[in-house]
């Protein structure tokens, strides 16, 4: 799949401006191609409870979902300076979710699989595996 990065990355900081970073004040931009062309973007979103924050990754799962679902295929997540971030832990796992191992993350010299940041992740199919079966 052809992925147009520099659209992506254009949309990234578009989406970091609108964070709500009071508490941090590092600003988070993330915008994410989906399989079928589209776009959804998202930014974090801070609380004063400070566990409650939402990350930019999330934000783009959530817009996802808005938009009528489907796959992730490519991520671009950035600073407030525009510099490619690396999503956080928790922030793998969401995308694994709906993007799988081989959904791309740009990283500064390009980009790699999800597979490298979550290797031998834990997913949907290992938990359809091992549920018990009823009766
Ligand atoms: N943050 C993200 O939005 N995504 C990441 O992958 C890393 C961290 C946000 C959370 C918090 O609002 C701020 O960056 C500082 O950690």
């Amino acid at each position: 799949m052809n992925i147009d990065w520099k659209s992506l990355h254009t949309a990234a900081i578009g989406a970091m401006r609108n964070a709500y970073a009071p508490y941090s004040k590092f600003p988070v931009g993330a915008a994410a191609s989906t399989t079928d062309g589209r776009t959804v973007v998202g930014c974090n979103v801070e609380n004063i409870s400070f566990g409650l924050t939402l990350c930019a990754e999330c934000s783009v799962v959530s817009a996802l979902h808005t938009a009528g679902g489907g796959r992730l295929a490519a991520l671009v997540c950035v600073d407030s300076r525009g510099e490619i971030l690396m999503p956080c832990g928790r922030c793998r796992q969401l995308l694994y979710e709906h993007g799988g191992p081989e959904m791309r993350i740009a990283v500064s010299d390009g980009s790699i699989p999800l597979s490298e940041l979550l290797p031998r992740a834990f997913g949907p199919g290992d938990f359809a595996a091992g549920q018990q079966q009823p009766g």
